[in-house]
């Protein structure tokens, strides 16, 4: 049987990238990474695993309907069916929704629909929540919108660093997208 192909689009570290590709029982195959800055880290992580990658710099291009016309295109050469999105800085737009409608996840480091955006653990740590978490949904046109697949909670303890916090998240991050990208696909 033929495996479902997925894309991951990352600009950052890709740490959730890494924690994807190393599942050794993924149903899907990670065919490509598509990433909108040519110097993140991310970016030598697919290529020490071998997987292709598609670097564009949205300044090159007119607007956000050609970059992503482009994408949908390179999408369907690779048979791409499912994208992830793991610290993908850019908003998805109408071109790429409506060729990947109900397929584009994405993870974002906070109990949604709280604290929603950029420096989403520094959001709650300033806000003095004393739990918070980690959320995979769905996407629409939205700043971390879209219906929620699943989430997971922590208790922010008394005096926890950015950094402290930030690493018990992107643990929990690393556990819970493989394991819901297993339940999406089967
Ligand atoms: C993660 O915290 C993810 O939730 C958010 O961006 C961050 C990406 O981190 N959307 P990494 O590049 O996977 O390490």
């Amino acid at each position: 049987m033929k495996r479902v192909r997925a894309a991951v689009f990352a600009s950052g570290s890709g740490s959730n990238f890494q924690a994807i590709i190393d599942q050794t029982d993924l149903p899907c195959e990670i065919a490509i990474l598509v990433c909108d800055n040519p110097t993140a880290p991310v970016i030598q992580k697919a290529e020490r695993a071998g997987i292709d990658t598609f670097i564009f710099d949205p300044g090159n291009y007119q607007s956000k309907e050609e970059y992503e016309t482009q994408l949908v295109q390179i999408l369907n050469q690779h048979n791409i069916q499912w994208i992830f999105l793991a610290g993908y800085m850019r908003l998805v737009d109408s071109t790429l929704l409506n060729a990947y409608e109900g397929k584009i996840i994405n993870i974002h480091p906070s109990l949604l629909p709280d604290f929603p955006g950029i420096d989403a653990i520094g959001q709650a740590l300033r806000e003095g929540v004393s739990v918070t978490g980690v959320t995979v949904h769905y996407i629409d046109e939205g700043i971390d919108t879209g219906p929620i697949i699943a989430q997971k909670s922590l208790k922010i303890s008394k005096k926890e660093s950015l950094e402290e916090l930030t690493k018990r998240i992107q643990a929990i991050e690393h556990q819970l997208y493989p394991e819901v990208i297993k339940q999406l696909i089967k």
